[in-house]
């Protein structure tokens, strides 16, 4: 068992909890939740939880809460999740305030305890999150890459299918841009099966289907009265499962960009390379006039929150 991978999960509330049991089920490795000393007996009774259900599902992987940073040395993958979720009402950006310092206080943990892991930022505002996750520990570029794109491009594939009448498997879109409500669906791209998938929708019906992926974290919200949780967990766990089996998966991923798509020291989706290296390559993709307008609009959200985090 010398090369069991060790994954901390940082944060143990909804999606913490729901990457555990993906990340066991699928056997990438052992798992340590962590939550603050507050929450660490929460964290214990989910860990304790799941290891009982790996005797009903057959998986075998270690699951141990904590609210000791020392538990997670030697984790080659972090997943962050610590903070606050939406309430109906609220933007991702009103969480900058409540989040901001829990991020620094993970960052500065991780650096000290594990400064090899590849790492996964969820928390929201998610790139501004993940530009000061690698600010205050300084890591490698390609070390660090936030998740948004994986899911945002799930709701923008799922709303295609059900409206061109076709499997989810056949529809490939990404969105890219930052994690807010101007993301860029980038619709030159978007097919089923190789088929532009305006083909298959009329024009109005499309823009429907982008407005509503732009919003598509708020309308859970609006229902359930917190963030998703199912589909985020799922999509950071493509990203880790991409890097710990050096798949190269072209996945759309908050990464930092040096010039690319003409932005610098900035994070912001954009499809990425993940493999044993991270994020080994950003991919630029020829984008109509009108997406890299929005993509602008975009980058202008994300660095105002950015700008909000250097001020405080
Ligand atoms: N990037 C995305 O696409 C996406 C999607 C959904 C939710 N989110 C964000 O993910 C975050 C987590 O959502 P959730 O639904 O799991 O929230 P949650 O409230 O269920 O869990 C968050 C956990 O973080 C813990 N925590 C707080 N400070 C901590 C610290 N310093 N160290 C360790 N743990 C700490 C809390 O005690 C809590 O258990 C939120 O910020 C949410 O907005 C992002």
């Amino acid at each position: 068992m010398a090369n069991r991978k060790k994954i901390g999960l940082i944060g143990a509330g909804n999606i913490g909890g729901e990457l555990a049991r993906l990340c066991a089920n699928a056997e990438l490795g052992d798992v340590v939740l962590f939550d603050i000393p507050a929450k660490e007996n929460f964290a214990k009774g989910k860990a304790l939880d799941l290891e009982q259900n790996s005797s009903v599902l057959g998986y075998d992987a270690k699951i141990t809460g904590s609210s000791n940073w020392a538990d997670l040395e030697g984790s080659d993958v972090l997943i962050i999740t610590a903070g606050i979720p939406r309430k109906p009402g609220q933007s991702r950006d009103d969480l900058v305030a409540v989040n901001l310092p829990i991020i620094r206080d993970v960052a500065n943990n991780a650096k000290k305890h594990c400064p090899d892991a590849f790492v996964i930022v969820i928390s929201n505002p998610l790139d501004a999150m993940v530009y000061e996750y690698k600010r205050v520990t300084g890591c490698p570029k390609g070390k660090v890459a936030g998740m948004a794109g994986v899911l945002d491009s799930a709701r923008f594939q799922l709303f295609l299918a059900r409206e061109a009448g076709v499997s989810i498997k056949d529809v490939r879109a990404m969105v890219l841009g930052g994690h807010g409500d101007d993301m860029v669906p980038v619709l030159s791209m978007c097919t089923i099966n190789g088929v532009p998938a305006t083909h298959f929708i009329k024009a109005d019906r499309m823009q429907a289907i982008i407005d509503r992926t732009r919003k598509g974290g708020g309308e859970i919200v609006n229902l359930m009265g917190t963030s998703a949780y199912y589909a985020p967990a799922s999509s950071a766990v493509a990203m880790a499962e991409a890097y710990l089996g050096d798949q190269k998966r072209l996945l759309a991923c908050a990464a930092y960009l040096e010039g690319e798509y003409g932005y610098k020291d900035l994070f912001m989706g954009v499809p990425a390379v993940i493999g044993k290296g991270g994020v080994e390559k950003i991919v630029e993709i020829p984008l109509t006039s009108e997406e890299k307008g929005m993509l602008e609009k975009s980058a202008k959200s994300v660095q105002s929150v950015v700008d909000v985090c250097k001020k405080s």
